[in-house]
């Protein structure tokens, strides 16, 4: 089983290392025996399998329900929840309850919180719940954001390095840094210790994030900072028109697909 011990190694050894998402059984089981080493219950689930148009609409119920699902399928990689939105905004008892449910109900090895809230990393990481940390764009800001913007160009460099310092003091096992200039996602790598994990980051992530469905090409439109893997629209769309296909010709099922 990977450990968040494991990672603070590869980073000290220089060895790169990845984390995907996942949602179901079936993804986690076959991206743990590929050898992923973190799958990540994202809240992406909301836009990328529930059909919601953003993370904000996600609640604890439908990421506990994904984890869960998840958990059954892994057997060697670390399993990390996120908390969605609003369920450690409010207080840090709510959080830590919150947090305490993907791990006690969820089966997730550690949680990831967007932005700096730095006394519930420290309160979960007393408790014995590690924590991923998220910044640079963290899409539950979304509109604070004004759209899913690069963030950190010019003098705001200065507070998302600083976020991610202050993270790492609180107990962050590791750093996501989502959609940001390469050379500050550089800098902050190179200045803290714990790993960090790139999406829109730039190379010189000691690790790399992407969501699944954009690395599969299940997705129509694929953000700038993914890179499609493969065309599984593509395999299921062709897939689908030859099912309906042989059934309208009577060329399905034939006697090889059913019983004497
Ligand atoms: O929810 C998610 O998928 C994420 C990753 C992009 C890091 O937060």
């Amino acid at each position: 089983m990977v450990t968040i011990h494991d990672l603070k190694a590869w980073k000290a050894e220089g060895r790169r290392f990845t984390m995907l998402t996942a949602y179901d059984f079936p993804t986690a089981q076959i991206l743990d025996r590929a050898g992923v080493p973190v799958l990540l219950v994202g809240d992406s689930v909301g836009n990328n399998v529930l059909g919601y148009p953003d993370t904000l609409a996600v609640t604890m119920e439908e990421i506990l329900h994904h984890t869960k699902a998840v958990a059954r399928g892994v057997e060697h990689a670390m399993l990390v929840a996120d908390m969605p939105f609003l369920s450690y905004q409010v207080s840090v008892e709510e959080g830590v309850r919150n947090a305490g449910r993907l791990v006690k109900e969820g089966g997730a090895h550690a949680v990831k919180i967007e932005g700096a809230h730095l006394e519930l990393v420290q309160r979960l990481v007393e408790i014995g719940v590690p924590v991923m940390a998220h910044v640079g764009l963290t899409p539950q800001s979304v509109h604070a954001m004004g759209g899913y913007r690069v963030q950190g160009r010019g003098e705001a460099a200065h507070r998302v390095a600083e976020e991610a310092e202050q993270l790492e003091k609180a107990g962050a096992f590791s750093i996501v840094l989502e959609a940001m200039p390469a050379d500050l996602a550089a800098e902050i790598t190179r200045s803290v210790e714990v790993p960090t994990i790139g999406i829109g980051a730039g190379a010189a992530c000691d690790a790399q994030v992407l969501v699944l469905h954009d690395l599969l090409g299940i997705n129509e439109r694929v953000p700038k900072l993914a890179k499609k893997f493969a065309d599984v629209r593509g395999v299921m769309t062709q897939a689908a028109t030859r099912f309906i296909d042989e059934v309208a010709s009577g060329a399905f099922p034939d006697a090889d697909h059913s019983y004497e």
